[in-house]
């Protein structure tokens, strides 16, 4: 016997148009929620068990037929259009299974706005679990590749002109720390997304005696929310994880950008691994760095599911209106770009070569160390810094930093020639000196490796503390679950 949908039955007239169905129909994005509407389902009629609401003799067999999916899976039957979504699939086919004596039990006491919005935050918290391990990896990453470079001079840019000579560590670094914050902000995130709306219904709660710290605790949240129309109708925790994914992003497509790049002829940085490479159908020579570039895009199109999300809701009137059913593709599109390209970055990084000579060599280009000779002339010439910096710059204009035109220079800018002790070849030469540049500059955060050692440090204790914190998290949850099950598997038994 195939199942009917149960919810329209009663109400509405006819046969539905297979097109109006597909429309109206969240099945495709369901598949990322059905685990946990099976879920939901056992810890809200085990819930109604204990509470006396549903009897045991409908009860018990329901929620054997509940653990039969959890153990087995959801059949794909229930994800027929016709049932409009995975919840109405679910409680449909039970009904079909069991009879309605006991599966029209299920939806005592609840709505589907409280159901979805309660899978919705079971999938999304497990998300952020994911991304925050997938961020830890690469950050690992990011660190062991500076850890390798700390001597590995190269020129830093502003403005993409060669600005002043850096390390391959530290510029790592510079995304290692974003991507540090960026796993605070999913552990941020995860707090708030992590409350239960179960038991708030269609949005006014219900008045049966139910207990929604029971099953907000069996489905391992720190707490219920506070308003049952919050629960239903706030999708800010949606967005907000959505922004942060597109924040995300938008560091993977910088360094992406950077990866690019460094391996174009013109720079030749850095040589990605043929893994990670495509070639040209036509041009036998050609090695791409495809999968980067299909990294930057996917920062487009997580920035577009943040935006889409954001205009979808914003006009929306309390309470649950359908079209937050709408969002959740995008969340879940949005979820799976940023986590295939945080992971897939870790492996660009680990298998990367960089050519180290070749930056050292661009390194000095540019009169990349200008700004250490107008450091130096203030230091030793007791010059302002502005005077300083105006000669370097008119002997630079002038073509070239050596002693005879810094001289000229001086002359032009100062109207008088350098005092007694104007600059020797070699006090030059050691003012310009790029090694010398980086090594100076030991300020905090800064390219010296001392400083960068201490740096990756501090990064490598906050990198355990987000590990500890992740994987504590995805323990208690398991813990949880599995007391969940057992929960319901002794009911059952009696
Ligand atoms: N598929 C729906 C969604 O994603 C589930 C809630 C349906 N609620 C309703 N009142 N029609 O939002």
């Amino acid at each position: 016997m195939t199942a009917e949908d149960v919810v329209r039955r009663g109400r509405l007239s006819g046969e539905r148009d297979a097109r109006i169905a597909a429309f109206l129909s969240s099945m495709t994005a369901d598949r990322t929620i059905a685990g946990a509407d099976v879920l939901v389902d056992i810890a809200h009629t085990l819930m109604l068990l204990k509470q006396g609401i549903i009897v045991r003799e409908a009860g018990r067999p329901l929620l054997g037929a509940l653990l039969a999916l959890y153990w087995e899976g959801v059949p794909d039957e229930a994800f027929d259009d016709r049932f409009e979504d995975i919840h109405a699939g679910i409680e449909s086919m039970l009904i079909s299974a069991i009879g309605e004596g006991a599966g029209g039990r299920l939806h005592t006491a609840r709505s589907r706005n409280d159901e979805v919005a309660t899978c919705i935050r079971i999938a999304l918290r497990d998300a952020v679990l994911v991304q925050t391990a997938s961020l830890i990896t690469l950050r690992g990453v990011l660190l062991d590749v500076a850890q390798h470079s700390m001597e590995a001079i190269m020129p830093g840019f502003t403005h993409m002109q060669h600005a002043q000579p850096t390390t391959l560590a530290h510029h790592l670094l510079a995304y290692e720390a974003a991507f540090a914050r960026d796993t605070a902000r999913m552990t941020g995130a995860y707090g708030r997304v992590n409350r239960s709306p179960l038991g708030a219904a269609a949005f006014a709660g219900t008045t049966y005696p139910i207990d929604a710290r029971s099953t907000a605790v069996h489905l391992g949240f720190s707490s219920t929310l506070g308003n049952t129309m919050d629960a239903v109708a706030g999708r800010d925790v949606v967005l907000e994880v959505l922004a942060h994914l597109a924040v995300m992003m938008t560091s993977v497509s910088r360094l992406c950008e950077d990866l690019i790049l460094w391996s174009s002829r013109f720079i030749g940085f850095v040589r990605l691994a043929d893994a990670y490479c495509s070639t040209s159908s036509i041009m036998p020579q050609k090695r791409n760095p495809d999968t980067v570039e299909i990294m930057r895009a996917k920062a487009g199109s997580v920035i577009g599911a943040c935006s889409a999300a954001m205009v979808i809701t914003k006009g929306l009137p309390m309470s649950y209106n359908r079209d937050l059913q709408e969002i959740t593709p995008h969340l879940w599109r949005a979820i799976s770009d940023a986590r295939e390209s945080t992971d897939l970055l870790a492996g660009v990084l680990e298998t990367a070569v960089f050519d180290l000579d070749r930056m050292r060599l661009e390194a000095g280009q540019g009169s990349s160390t200008a700004t250490d000779l107008a450091d130096h002339l203030v230091q030793n010439a007791g010059l302002p810094f502005r005077t300083a910096h105006s000669i370097v710059g008119r002997a630079v204009a002038k073509g070239g930093l050596d002693p005879a035109t810094l001289h000229a220079a001086t002359i032009e800018i100062t109207g008088n020639p350098p005092g007694a002790k104007g600059m020797s070849d070699s006090e030059v030469a050691m003012a310009l000196d790029t090694e010398r540049s980086v090594a100076m500059r030991s300020c905090v955060g800064g390219p010296a490796p001392v400083a960068v050692r201490a740096t990756i440090n501090e990064e490598r204790a906050c990198l355990e503390g987000d590990a500890a914190w992740a994987a504590h998290e995805r323990g208690r949850i398991d813990q949880a679950i599995a007391g969940l099950i057992r929960d319901a598997e002794e009911m059952v038994k009696g």
